[in-house]
């Protein structure tokens, strides 16, 4: 998984290119790198690291440094426009590795052997080791060590004379070779998921694309042409918008945007207008993004839920849903299917499906999902929940489902990702970009619309019309309580203080809040690095009791709800073992205050709900603790925004 961006236009690509990385960052970022068009040449400039590594490689103390070879353009800040005449086509790329570490050789955008293909890749092309072998006989010289660089040679090894010693092109953009076919030659043996961006020296006015499996977004601008994984990249320069669908190829020239199929058959596509805001996708002041998206719940969760609720007929309104609703009411099985966050709130979506719609649900990871033999049925549905739209591994479980003729439902954030445009029916988020690595907003909101989908099909069945409205009423004060818990915000980061140090947590809770617990623990990790196990209150005793002393915290989430005393006995036996406890639970509970050590207090809400506003400190406190170490908040190690790899 990676950030792909690819420009040109009219103005200079390197800001534009920069701008795109930063924007792509989240989704990788171990190395990055950059091919720009300078003249007659292409040349490139990559760094390990952050984007800002490739900045200051480019643009760095010492401009005129030799290491750049953008460095005799001047420096860029200064006036890009004189600086830049004629950089006005590129492609740039911030990776997280899947073959070959992240290193200088390793970054994108790769090249073929006479360094005028170049090509960034988001994907994994899973039959390289075979292409590279072969490639290799017939004498291509390889540079880096990933799977990627096949894609560069084997266009080569089909364009006619640029494979010579001679080093002389007679390729097409002087005499009639063709780039577009030696693509579509190449892209048929490929293998896997691609999302391609290229350049080609001897065509100073084109870029291609090619999507199979990873995003790519076209956006169109007045004067300029953005390709890009996706739109946050985009929406600076360009309202308008061409999504790439698998198995297409883009040509795109200052003149001219051809889309076709790997058969060279023209497809005619549909321009879509962006509706994200610009300030949507900024930080405006806050430290990080994440903090920034913990903030916006409020607001974000009451967008999830406007104008989807019908208050004096306890209904919910989705449209989407309302496209296959004939087909709903004879769903006797729903299996939720995601990843990490996404997962967690399909666990209590599972717990609100079964109590209120009374339909058998379960949950299950996308990536273990595709690999059994699930038994699935025409009235089985599968309810697909992911953030970005793009994750590998739900977007395989989908298509798996599919094959066996299940319903699929989907509730997605990124609108015209891949997931978004595969399932049957959905639910739209509306919360607009998630930046930060770590999810929250999307957490929150996804749980909301569980909450809806649960009083859709429960209405449907034999949820009574006060039980519908009950649950529509404790939705909508949900985006205020929130705000009462962010309120809290400065305490919750002194009991992050007093935390800081501890290397393990336990985080601990039952029914509903046993996915929270798993949340909160996951957000910890994640961002802070610090050991974290999400645990049924109940199921401790069975084992994970034994780590308990004095180093070793927990995190109960107790509210006041149907399993409340059943967490106060948890809590004791704890307590008693020396352990110490940070509580989550139901605003003027005393009895709770007296036992934890720390206590952080939450509105009172519908038992089904508790887990949104539980959530909310969890984030914080995860937010706090990292900051306080001083690491990485929204882009933590190891870790990338949309997992595009199975
Ligand atoms: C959440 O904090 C994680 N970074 C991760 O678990 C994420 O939720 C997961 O990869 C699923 O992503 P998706 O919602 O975009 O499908
Ligand atoms: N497989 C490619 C690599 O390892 C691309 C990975 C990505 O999508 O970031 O370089």
């Amino acid at each position: 998984m990676c950030g792909i961006v690819g420009y040109l236009g009219e103005n200079s690509a390197l800001p534009a290119l920069i701008d795109g990385l930063r924007r792509l960052e989240y989704r990788g970022y171990d190395s990055s790198g950059i091919a720009l068009r300078l003249g007659s040449d292409i040349q490139s400039v990559k760094a390990v690291g952050k984007i800002k590594a490739l900045e200051e490689k480019i643009f760095g103390k010492d401009v005129k440094s030799p290491q750049s070879p953008f460095a005799k353009w001047g420096n860029y800040n200064k006036s890009p426009q004189l600086q830049y005449p004629r950089g006005c086509l590129g492609i740039a790329h911030t990776r997280w590795a899947t073959h070959g570490e992240p290193s200088e050789a390793n970054a994108h955008p790769h090249s073929d052997c006479l360094g005028k293909i170049w090509i960034a890749h988001n994907g994994i092309i899973e039959n390289y080791k075979e292409l590279k072998e072969k490639l290799e006989e017939k004498g291509h010289k390889f540079k880096s060590e990933t799977d990627t660089e096949v894609i560069a040679h084997l266009i080569e090894d089909f364009y006619p004379h640029t494979n010579t010693n001679d080093n002389v092109s007679v390729g097409a953009g002087k005499s009639g070779g063709d780039l577009a076919g030696s693509l579509r030659k190449a892209l048929k043996l490929l293998e896997g998921a691609y999302g391609i961006v290229l350049i080609h020296e001897d065509y100073p006015d084109k870029i291609m694309a090619a999507k199979m499996g990873s995003p790519l977004a076209i956006g169109l601008g007045d004067t300029e042409t953005i390709i890009a994984s996706d739109v946050s990249a985009i929406i600076t320069r360009a309202k308008q918008v061409i999504y790439l669908d698998d198995g297409e190829v883009a040509e795109i020239s200052k003149n001219d945007l051809r889309i076709f199929n790997i058969d060279n058959v023209k497809i005619e596509k549909k321009i879509e207008e962006i509706d994200w805001d610009m300030g949507e996708a900024e930080k405006k002041g806050f430290p990080h993004f994440m903090l920034k998206e913990i903030f916006e719940q409020p607001e974000s969760i009451m967008n999830s839920i406007r104008g989807r609720v019908m208050e004096r007929e306890g209904k919910a309104k989705l449209g989407g849903f309302d496209s296959v609703s004939k087909k709903l009411r004879d769903i006797n099985r729903i299996i939720i299917t995601a990843c990490g966050t996404a997962m967690h709130a399909g666990l209590v979506g599972e717990y609100m499906l079964e109590e209120y719609a009374g339909i058998p649900t379960e949950v299950e990871y996308a990536s273990e999902f595709r690999y059994r033999r699930p038994i699935i049925d025409k009235n089985t549905a599968l309810l697909a929940i992911s953030q970005s739209g793009e994750t590998a591994d739900t977007l395989a479980a989908i298509r798996e489902a599919k094959e066996k003729n299940a319903l699929t439902l989907g509730i997605v954030n990124v609108v015209g990702s891949s997931i978004a445009r595969e399932i049957d029916a959905g639910a739209y988020n509306h919360i607009g970009p998630e930046i930060s690595v770590a999810s929250t907003k999307a957490f929150t909101s996804q749980v909301a619309i569980m909450a809806l989908i649960t009083v859709y099909l429960g209405r449907q069945r034999r949820m009574s019309l006060i039980t519908g409205e009950r649950i529509i009423k404790e939705l909508l004060l949900i985006p205020e309580k929130i705000k009462d818990i962010l309120g809290q915000n400065n305490e919750i980061k002194k009991i992050a203080e007093k935390y800081v140090n501890a290397e393990n947590f336990f985080y601990l809770g039952r029914k509903y809040n046993y996915p929270t617990a798993l949340e909160g623990a996951l957000k910890l990790k994640e961002i802070s690095y610090i050991h974290a196990e999400g645990i049924p209150s109940g199921e401790m005793k069975h084992g994970s009791i034994a780590m308990i002393d004095e180093n070793f915290p927990s995190v109960f989430i107790c509210p006041r709800d149907s399993v409340y005393e059943k967490n106060i006995s948890n809590m004791e036996e704890i307590k008693s073992r020396g352990g110490r406890v940070i509580a989550v639970a139901t605003e003027g509970d005393e009895r709770i205050k007296e036992m934890a050590d720390d206590i952080i207090y939450i509105p009172k809400t519908l038992e089904m709900l508790t887990p949104i506003l539980a959530t909310a400190p969890l984030q914080l406190f995860a937010y706090h603790v990292s900051a306080l170490k001083g690491l990485d908040v929204d882009k933590p190690r190891n870790l990338a925004k949309s997992v595009t790899v199975e």
